[in-house]
């Protein structure tokens, strides 16, 4: 069959960024350049074996559809890019942690470091030609157990000036002296700050689960908040960016409570004339985008807490499917197994392929392909409702996002494994080995599991 060609999901991206600079304004339009524009206007290119065309197919950027793609299939493919609206790549790193917070939606996961920096590396070069200039690396806790990931930081640093590279932490190394911190020794707390800027890191994230008190219990550790608020002065003398990840499980939103814990936190963030109102301040926290803000979510440790919550039976099946699975956004993450997922809680955005075995390119360019990219995109989560096992999952759940990465997981080992829906024993297994990554397995729901997390 012939076969004509037409851009791949990231050589859509990659021409979409080179038009928002001034490159092609500055320089005599190569042949290269020339093909990607007239594919990008709407135009197929025969089918040709030429180095040019060889070259192209090579960087990823053109594929061979058939002859028999029309038009509007064509434009309606290039219109749901699934990179179209990735401004942000979370790197996992690590699920290893020093920490075991009540609410962790990781504290059930495999711990694993990741060891192949080298992959990594390519990735963000390839994440970099597309215009990705935000990388946070999460964990775990990255900062100390995250070996190599101040090398990739460095990295990302001497190419491109302005990205933005944040840690988040739990803010375990405040106030340590001789510390041991993801594979060196630091006498201080400004000597690791002076490291982490040398290396490129823009901004520090520290996680918050409430006000004073509230926080450490979740953390377990007394004293934790005063220290982050005294270490978020301290990262700005430093010359990096201090910002927070924000999970208040007790605060109304929007109450004054909750706006005076904002403003509390602006105030160490931010300068602010002395004349700012409260409300203010708390904005000029919420509407930076490089800090975070979560809605709890029942998973992990936190897996027992959602009783209360939604009954699944009342849950609308349209209400089930993310389409953050099939249109990834803001963000997209690389877990700390290789595995790169458009999720971050447990293992549920993974299956759309491996740094350990394959480009990061060639991943992107087959996303649409992908059993869970499908599973969303085409509505299908709701025929895996009636194999969710009530004994172990309970019949409510705080947040639709838990409901969604049992049910998403179940049903990708289900299609992995090939299972017979009238197969009860291998599918109460399969939930069994689900309810493990979710903190729903006996004995872990309920606060009972003390691994690291
Ligand atoms: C998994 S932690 C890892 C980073 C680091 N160890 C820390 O504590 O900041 C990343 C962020 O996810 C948030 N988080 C963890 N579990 C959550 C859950 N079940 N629901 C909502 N946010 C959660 C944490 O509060 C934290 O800000």
């Amino acid at each position: 069959m012939s076969s004509t060609f037409i851009l791949t999901n990231f050589g859509l991206r990659y021409v979409g960024e080179l038009l928002k600079t001034d490159a092609l304004a500055r320089s005599q339009v190569e042949a290269d350049t020339r093909l990607l524009l007239d594919l990008y206007t709407g135009l197929t290119a025969p089918d040709r074996d030429d180095d040019l065309h060889r070259d192209l197919i090579a960087r990823g950027l053109i594929e061979r559809v058939s002859e028999t793609m029309s038009r509007d299939d064509i434009d309606l493919r290039y219109h749901r890019n699934p990179l179209e609206h990735v401004e942000r790549i979370i790197v996992e790193f690590t699920t290893c942690c020093n920490f075991n917070c009540a609410h962790c939606y990781n504290a059930t996961v495999p711990r694993v470091i990741e060891r192949d920096v080298a992959a990594l590396t390519a990735a963000a070069d390839t994440l970099l030609a597309i215009g990705l200039r935000r990388f946070d690396f999460i964990g775990g806790e990255v900062s100390k157990y995250g070996t190599g990931w101040l090398d990739l930081a460095r990295h990302i640093r001497s190419r491109s000036a302005d990205s933005i590279i944040a840690l988040y932490t739990n803010g375990w190394w405040l106030e340590q002296q001789n510390f041991w911190a993801a594979g060196h020794t630091y006498a201080d707390v400004p000597a690791y700050l002076v490291d982490l800027k040398a290396h490129g890191v823009s901004h520090i994230t520290f996680s918050l689960d409430g006000p004073g008190s509230e926080h450490d219990q979740s953390r377990h550790q007394p004293g934790l908040y005063d220290r982050i608020l005294n270490g978020l002065a301290q990262v700005r003398a430093a010359g990096l960016q201090p910002r927070v990840s924000l999970l208040a499980r007790s605060l109304e939103p929007y109450s004054p409570r909750f706006i005076a814990w904002l403003a509390e936190i602006a105030d160490r963030v931010y300068d602010f004339p002395p004349e700012t109102a409260r409300s203010e301040r708390a904005l000029r926290l919420f509407e930076d985008r490089t800090n975070s803000f979560s809605h709890f979510i029942d998973i992990g440790n936190g897996a027992a807490c959602g009783e209360n919550g939604f009954r699944l039976a009342d849950i609308p099946d349209d209400r089930l499917y993310c389409r953050g699975f099939y249109r990834p956004a803001p963000s997209l993450t690389i877990k700390a197994s290789g595995e790169v997922a458009t999720c971050r809680i447990t293992n549920a955005g993974e299956g759309y392929g491996n740094l350990h075995e394959q480009p990061l390119i060639d991943i992107l360019n087959h996303l649409q392909e992908a059993f869970v990219f499908r599973l969303h995109a085409e509505r299908r989560l709701a025929d895996y409702r009636r194999f969710v096992d009530p004994e172990i999952f309970g019949n409510a759940i705080g947040h639709l996002c838990t409901y969604r990465a049992i049910l998403t997981l179940l049903a990708r080992r289900m299609h992995e494994e090939q299972i017979d829906p009238d197969d009860g024993a291998a599918i109460r297994r399969l939930n069994l080995e689900v309810a493990r990554l979710t903190g729903h397995a006996t004995g872990q729901a309920h606060g009972q599991n003390h691994s690291t997390g």
